[in-house]
């Protein structure tokens, strides 16, 4: 089977397409990645050679370079997680958005379901990769289901809905195979330091403010990257075509708490007394929209297909710290911006 995985040079992409390489020697691995600041090619370095991956640098807005990728590579199969993914920017540019996670999304859609249609088709499944934040944000109790209502606040959250029902469409329309997942909140290694964790793990470290939105009351569900590629693949190979599965870590944290946390695990790994670095909590200004509380129901995904997350939060937290400060030259690399460099350096010239 060769499998187009798109986005997969960045944070949740680049494990996904280490988990294919290293576990399915039998497929072919297909890279598509524009590189776009969170796209580093420095998160695959370990499977770059594998005789079963390749990587191609391109853009899924592009509708004839797309059509003309699956004319020549003939796909079986889609994992569609390239999109823009910063609610903060989103809130900045929301049309990029759009573009990006909305028109990309159709254009790669356009392009399976003629390689799906066409004849002597061997397309088997177009796998959208999609978030919690589509149901919105919840009160105090409850959890979303895959039967939650949509109801996004941010740009970021509603492309993403868009996105989603734009898949849940060519199903319905023209019986493309497809599959969805929402999944959580993710944290580990290879996470680019403008979302919440890897930014604190950064400023503790260099004794920078650890920048805490509003009062810091609002609630996330936490799930290890490496336990979500695991899902994705556990969904890829096992789900109803049609169906869609909620993915999370019964995990919640205030943002505040997992912040305390953080400078607790970094007083102690780099031998400052404790407490010195709560002293960098430094609360700002909230974020317009601000979804107050999402927390995943993921037994369905339990019940039908027997996933469930591995690391305890505690454990991943403390891994993830090991993980920045062993690799000060990935995080040195991706703040000096020097990483986008690398497609030239090592690819180009091949
Ligand atoms: P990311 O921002 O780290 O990576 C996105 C990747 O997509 C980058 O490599 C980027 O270069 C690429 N890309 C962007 N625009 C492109 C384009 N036009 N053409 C080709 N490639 C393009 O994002 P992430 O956090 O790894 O998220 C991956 C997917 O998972 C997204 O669809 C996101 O909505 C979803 N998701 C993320 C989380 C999370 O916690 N990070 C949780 C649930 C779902
Ligand atoms: O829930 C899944 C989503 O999780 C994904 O779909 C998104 O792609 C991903 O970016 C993430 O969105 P969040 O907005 O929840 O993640 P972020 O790391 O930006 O923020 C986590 C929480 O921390 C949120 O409540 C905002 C807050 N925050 C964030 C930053 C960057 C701060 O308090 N300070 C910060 O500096």
């Amino acid at each position: 089977m060769k499998i187009l995985i798109t986005g997969g040079a960045g944070f949740i992409g680049s494990h996904v397409v280490r988990l294919f390489v290293n576990h399915y020697p039998q497929y072919k691995i297909v890279n598509l990645d524009k590189l776009t600041y969170a796209g580093n090619l420095k998160n695959l370095t370990d499977i770059e050679n594998k005789p079963n991956y390749k990587f191609i640098k391109g853009d899924i807005c592009d509708a004839e370079f797309i059509q003309n990728l699956f004319a020549t590579e003939n796909f079986q199969a889609v994992i569609h997680l390239a999109a823009e993914s910063h609610v903060d920017r989103s809130i900045s540019n929301p049309l990029e958005f759009v573009i990006t996670n909305v028109m990309g999304t159709v254009n790669l859609l356009n392009a399976a379901r003629y390689q799906f249609q066409k004849e002597g088709a061997t397309f088997q499944k177009f796998y959208h990769v999609s978030t919690d934040e589509v149901y919105g944000s919840l009160g105090k109790d409850g959890m979303f289901t895959e039967t939650t209502a949509y109801d996004p606040h941010s740009p970021y959250s509603a492309s993403k809905a868009s996105s989603d029902h734009f898949v849940r469409a060519y199903h319905d329309t023209y019986k493309l195979p497809v599959v969805i997942s929402n999944c959580s909140n993710n944290y580990g290694p290879y996470h680019f330091p403008e979302k919440l964790i890897p930014l604190a793990i950064h400023n503790i470290k260099n004794n920078k403010p650890v920048p805490v939105y509003g009062k810091g009351e609002n609630i996330r569900d936490w799930l290890f990257v490496i336990d979500h590629a695991r899902a994705i693949d556990t969904i890829f190979h096992n789900a109803q075509i049609g169906s869609t599965y909620n993915i999370g870590g019964h995990n919640e944290w205030k943002n505040i708490d997992v912040i305390e946390l953080l400078c607790d695990i970094m007083d102690q790994k780099l031998g400052r007394p404790q407490g010195t670095s709560r002293a960098l909590i430094s609360f700002v200004k909230d974020r317009a929209g601000h979804d107050l509380r999402y927390a995943i129901d993921a037994s369905k995904l339990q019940r039908d297909l027997g996933w469930m997350p591995s690391v305890q939060f505690a454990e991943g937290l403390e891994s993830t710290v090991d993980w920045y400060l062993n690799n000060d030259v990935w995080l040195q690399e991706v703040t000096s911006g020097n990483y986008q460099n690398y497609y030239e350096e090592q690819y180009h010239k091949r």
